[in-house]
């Protein structure tokens, strides 16, 4: 892919700012890093020159507004309630550590001349991916499972009726669970359900009752079992008063000491996800399963050298660095107040 672009120099851009980075480094650490430090989902890697440079070249007021608008597995305000002074810093901050000491002087390239000079560069949104397709059934579906987790899959809602029979004993009959360790389905979005689905019987996500749940499932019956839970509606469930308001802290602005991101940053700030990007519906999701799927994931995280402990099919392990740290009561608390969201 190939992009005409403007080179501007970091140098030019900065010149004149008066932000304080150490402001900057705070904020970024608020969420930004949840993407930005691994680069996942194709989010340009903090620090990477090559990757940053035709975006710094687009100028910093252009940056500012992708960021507030969202773009891609970005959402709008990058996942957080910055204001835009603040995201201006954050966005600053990043330029800065991009361009270092690789920048040309501003005397080399003076600003007035600088719009003149176009050069087209490599794009640089290019990210590490595995592409595996997993398979084609017919000519309307696609199904592709890459790094950033783009799957698009359309499964036929009533077939998947009929084939779910043996899920809802647990799952409900319209996908709102009967107990709290098993998950609501309904709503959940079909790509999630789908990649779900494929994980367990693959073996990249383990779980006794599933394993034995999938086994007689082939792709057609997992894609229609996905499009029919996708369809169903989602009961709306509440938080214990008690835990809600620490939970609630945790969720939208992360325990930055401990490098938790705000989980807001890519589930939403009302827990609804984002299907394109990978990441799921939370939103009033049974406490009890999620405090299990928190732990699981820190589980991996805390034993990386044993591939069967926790959960470990989260893309560029989004979420084991996202709970590697976090206490039994902090992911108690921010389950509740998932527990509580209404997509
Ligand atoms: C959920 C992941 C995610 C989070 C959280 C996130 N970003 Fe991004 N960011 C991305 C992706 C993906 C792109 C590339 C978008 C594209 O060009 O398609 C991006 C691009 C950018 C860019 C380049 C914009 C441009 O015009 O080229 C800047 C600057 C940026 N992010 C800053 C931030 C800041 C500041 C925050 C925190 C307030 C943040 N990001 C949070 C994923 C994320
Ligand atoms: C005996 C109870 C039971 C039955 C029957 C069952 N499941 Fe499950 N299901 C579970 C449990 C428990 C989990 C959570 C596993 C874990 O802790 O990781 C789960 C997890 C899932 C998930 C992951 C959801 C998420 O949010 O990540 C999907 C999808 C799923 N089941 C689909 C199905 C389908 C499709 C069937 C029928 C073919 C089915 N289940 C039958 C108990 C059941
Ligand atoms: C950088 C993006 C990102 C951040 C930040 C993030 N998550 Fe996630 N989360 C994901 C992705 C991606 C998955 C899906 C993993 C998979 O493919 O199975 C996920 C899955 C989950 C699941 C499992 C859902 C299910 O039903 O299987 C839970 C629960 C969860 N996240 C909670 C949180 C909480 C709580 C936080 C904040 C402490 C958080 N997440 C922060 C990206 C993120």
């Amino acid at each position: 892919m190939k992009n005409s672009i403007r080179l501007l120099v970091a140098s030019v851009l900065l010149a004149g700012s008066t932000v304080s980075f150490a402001d900057g480094a705070a904020l970024y650490k608020t969420a930004c890093f949840a993407c930005h430090d691994v680069g996942i989902a194709g989010a340009p890697k903090f620090a990477d020159k090559k990757l940053w440079a035709p975006r710094i070249a687009t100028g910093i007021d252009a940056m500012v507004k992708t960021v507030i608008t969202g773009k891609g597995a970005m959402p709008p305000n990058g996942g957080t309630q910055l204001t835009e002074a603040q995201i201006r810093e954050v966005v600053e901050y990043m330029a800065n550590a991009a361009s270092g000491d690789a920048a040309p002087a501003t005397a080399d390239v003076p600003a007035s001349e600088a719009p003149a000079t176009e050069v087209v560069a490599e794009s640089t949104v290019e990210v590490e991916t595995k592409t595996e397709v997993v398979a084609e059934p017919d000519a309307k579906t696609v199904v592709i499972v890459t790094d950033t987790v783009k799957i698009v899959v359309t499964g036929n809602v009533d077939s998947g009726k009929a084939k779910a029979a043996a899920c809802v004993a647990c799952h409900g009959p319209d996908g709102n669970s009967i107990a709290p360790n098993f998950p609501n389905l309904a709503g959940q979005s079909e790509s999630f359900l789908f990649k779900q689905l494929q994980d367990f019987k693959a073996g990249k996500r383990k779980d006794a009752t599933m394993d034995a749940m999938i086994m007689p499932l082939d792709v057609q019956a997992m894609q229609d079992i996905a499009a029919f839970f996708a369809s169903q509606k989602l009961k709306t469930g509440q938080a214990d008063p008690g835990l809600a308001e620490s939970g609630k802290a945790i969720y939208m602005g992360g325990i930055a000491e401990i490098g938790v991101p705000a989980c807001m940053a890519c589930h939403g700030p009302s827990g609804s996800g984002n299907p394109g990007s990978g990441f799921p519906q939370l939103a009033s999701q049974k406490s009890i399963y999620t405090e299990k799927q928190l732990k699981d994931f820190r589980t991996a995280a805390q034993n990386p050298a044993d591939a069967a402990l926790g959960r470990t099919n989260d893309a560029s392990k989004m979420m084991r660095n996202a709970v590697k740290r976090m206490s039994d009561p902090e992911i108690k608390a921010v389950a509740q107040y998932i527990q509580g969201l209404q997509p």
